[in-house]
């Protein structure tokens, strides 16, 4: 049976700053710019996550929208939505919250939840003009 994609969006405002602790403030402000800014700075993300799969012949679906919703609500928005990622997340601690590991946070905490022979996908936006794809 042919694979078909699903895609649900959702979005979430969050807080961060760029710094690699290891690195001289000078080193830091050269290479991440206003992204290191000591106080923080915000985005608006949006967020695609992309489930790929076979159509259940019961139901139509690859996975009920509702059930993604509820899943991406309750994984990622209720961690991240409001947040400062540096200071108030588990996650960030220890990792720099960049596009890239944001999104490969998400896939990581979301591929549990999605059945092993469907493929995740997520796409994150942090401006209208760049975002990242994980995993391509
Ligand atoms: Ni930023």
């Amino acid at each position: 049976m042919n694979k078909i994609a699903i895609v649900r969006c959702e979005h979430f405002n969050a807080a961060h700053r760029l710094h690699n602790k290891d690195w001289t403030d000078e080193k830091n402000q050269a290479i991440f710019g206003k992204c290191n800014n000591p106080n923080y700075h915000g985005h608006n993300y949006e967020l695609e996550v992309k489930v790929i799969g076979t159509v259940d012949p019961d139901t139509g679906y690859v996975i009920d929208t509702k059930i993604l919703s509820d899943l991406i609500k309750d994984r990622i928005l209720a961690r991240f939505d409001h947040r400062n990622l540096n200071l108030d997340t588990e996650e960030f601690k220890d990792i720099n919250p960049t596009a890239e590991n944001i999104a490969i946070v998400i896939y990581n905490l979301l591929r549990p939840e999605i059945k092993p022979k469907q493929e995740l996908k997520i796409k994150l936006y942090e401006t209208p003009r760049n975002y990242v794809e994980y995993p391509y």
